[in-house]
């Protein structure tokens, strides 16, 4: 059993039937050993995939991104939810990214300095539940004429629709943990064999 998942299970709260609260040790507080195991994960799926950048969204993908650019020893680019003072429109690749679960759409950006047509890209991120924050970085990404390697999640909700958005545009996805159901104040998993 991943580390992560033994995590969910002794720290992980259920907060209602599509939210697992995980911020004691993934995205508020963060556990140094759950993440190094993230990272170590990441890198056996995505090795022989020659990525040239890892990239994820602020704030909670920063953190798993950045264990597996260290492992890649590849740069790590973050898209920023909040305009730079320092970046004008016309350097910028942006999108929209709706939230369901906050029930915000915001636009977020990179600079075009750091996405070039040669980068094959690596995205991560802690949660997948719509994917919408997913096929926003793809957009990003396509819009630099770049290359998406896969896509790393950490937690996936595959009770929700991301993953299957994410298979049928044809992108190589590889969770670490799934999750098949929140029903009944009770997390289930979709086992590895699946
Ligand atoms: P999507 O990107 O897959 O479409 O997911 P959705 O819009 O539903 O969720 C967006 C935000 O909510 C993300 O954070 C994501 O990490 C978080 N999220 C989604 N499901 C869960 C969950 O079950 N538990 C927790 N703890 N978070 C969840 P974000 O907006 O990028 O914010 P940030 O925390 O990274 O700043």
């Amino acid at each position: 059993m991943s580390h992560l998942k033994e995590k969910i299970l002794q720290d992980g709260v259920v907060l209602n039937e599509s939210v697992l609260k995980v911020d004691s040790f993934l995205n508020h507080q963060i556990d140094p050993i759950v993440l190094k195991e993230i990272g170590k994960e990441f890198l056996e799926y995505f090795k022989e995939k020659e990525i040239t950048k890892v990239m994820t969204i602020e704030a909670s993908g920063i953190a798993p991104a950045i264990l597996v650019a260290t492992k890649l020893e590849v740069p790590m680019l973050f898209a920023k939810k909040s305009e730079p003072s320092t970046l004008e429109n016309e350097d910028q690749y942006a999108t929209n990214v709706h939230s369901y679960t906050k029930n915000v759409t915001s636009r977020v950006l990179v600079s075009k300095k750091y996405l070039s047509p040669d980068d094959k890209v690596l995205i991560i991120d802690d949660f997948l539940a719509n994917g919408e924050a997913a096929l926003g970085l793809i957009n990003l990404v396509e819009q630099a004429g770049a290359e998406v390697a896969g896509v790393g999640i950490c937690v996936e909700k595959s009770f929700q629709p991301g993953h299957q958005k994410l298979v049928d545009k044809g992108i190589d996805i590889f969770s670490i943990v799934r999750i098949a159901s929140l029903e009944n104040n009770e997390i289930t998993f979709i086992e590895e064999t699946e």
